[in-house]
Formats: structure tokens, sequence, C-alpha cells
């Protein structure tokens, strides 16, 4: 039955004309790379601290990224990274650094996996809830896919501010499917600068970046 799924989801990408996207679909099924969707329950994640395991990599994210003119100035972190579908991604730009951020061991443990089968060694992941990692001077770009409530993201928001005291610099924050768009821009240095839709998801994508 998955058999059927996968081979009607892959036809549905070539239906749509989205061929790069259909192989790279193909790749992520031949070579076993686990980006499978798990609910919150599933997960056994509480629901006032996380969101499900959702993959927004691929194609779609490309073109968000395209538009960034990334160089190896640039370091990025993905908050609630979890089998690492979008550190997949960020893995074919020249990010100095990549860093992905989990509450989650076992979907840390398939992301190191699947990036093991692609031989990507440029990303590094912590296991932390994202509200408890402090460590963000060395970063100039913030991804968020609906990792987590209000409150975990007022927590990570603030704590973004305090490494602009601490470093100031500009940053870029990308948050796709922006739900609480108000925590990042209320009583804050960040304001919207840009808008894409990641057309797979059918969500949003905010870009925001401090004011000077
Ligand atoms: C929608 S998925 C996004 C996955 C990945 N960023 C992507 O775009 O492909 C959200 C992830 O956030 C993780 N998460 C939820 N709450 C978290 C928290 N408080 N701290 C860190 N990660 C969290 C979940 O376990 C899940 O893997």
């Amino acid at each position: 039955m998955k058999v059927l799924t996968d081979l009607n989801n892959g036809l549905a990408f070539l239906h749509r004309g989205e061929f790069k996207e259909f192989l790279f679909r193909l790749k992520v099924y031949f070579k076993k790379i686990d980006l499978s969707y798990a609910s919150a329950d599933t997960l056994g994640l509480s629901a006032e601290r996380s969101h499900a395991y959702a993959d927004s990599g691929g194609t779609h994210l490309e073109k968000i990224l395209n538009h960034l003119n990334i160089t190896k100035e640039d370091s990025i972190v993905d908050f609630g990274s979890g089998k690492g579908g979008a550190l997949i991604t960020f893995a074919r730009y020249p990010f100095f650094k990549i860093m992905g951020v989990e509450l989650l061991p076992e979907l840390v443990a398939i992301a190191h996996k699947n990036l093991k089968i692609l031989r990507i060694s440029t990303v590094t992941m912590v296991v932390s809830d994202a509200a408890h990692v402090t460590d963000l001077n060395e970063y100039t770009h913030f991804y968020f896919y609906s990792p987590f409530p209000r409150n975990v993201m007022a927590d990570v928001i603030g704590n973004l501010e305090t490494s602009l005291r601490l470093k100031p610099r500009k940053i870029t924050i990308i948050y796709c499917n922006p739900e609480f768009h108000d925590c990042i821009v209320t009583d804050t240095r960040f304001s919207k600068t840009n808008e894409f839709h990641h057309n797979r998801l059918h969500h949003p994508v905010y870009l925001y970046s401090n004011k000077p």
C-alpha cells in the first residue's frame, strides 16, 4: 500500500511538471532515506513544547534559498530539525556552518543515518529543547518550519535578541508556516522583509531581518 502512495505522490510531481522534485523524491525512495511524517502523538511529544515532524526540504525550499545569495560567510540553524529534510537542502549551499537542533534523540539518530547515506558531513546536530540553545553568535540564518508552540517560539526569539546584543550583525529568519509571526515582530528589532510560498506544503514562508 505504501508503494502505491509513494508512486502516486511521485506521479503528482511529474503531473505538475516538477521534474527536479520528482528526481529528488526518487532518490529519497531508492536510497531508503527516511523523511516520513510522524505525528506528535506517535513521537510522544507534549503539546505544550512541540509540534509534529514533517519534512520541508527539497526543490521548493531551494527556490526560496536561491533568493538569499548564500555565501561561505553565512551559517544556519534549523530549530526543530527532525529527520534532517531541511538540513539536506541547506547542505547544497555554501554555508560555513549548518546546525540542527532537535528535541528527540530518535529523530536525530534517523537524521544522522540519512546524512550518512547522502555522504553529507558538513552538518552538526544537537539534541535539545530549542529554547535552551543560547550559543548562537556564530550564526546568521535561522530556520523554522512549524516546530513548536508560541511559548517556545517567544523564548527562542528572546535568545536571538540576546545574541544580537552580544554580537551585533545582520541576521535572517526564515519561517515556513508563520503561525506566530507576532512573536517575531512585536517589541523586537525584527521586521518582515519578504514573503514566499512553499508550493509543496502550501504554506507561506516569511523572511525577517533585524532593523539597522
Ligand atoms: C515540522 S518539523 C520540521 C523539520 C525540519 N525542520 C524540516 O523542515 O524538514 C518540527 C520538528 O521540531 C521538533 N521539535 C518540536 N518541539 C521542539 C522543541 N521544543 N525543541 C526542539 N525541537 C522541537 C519536532 O520533534 C520536529 O522534528
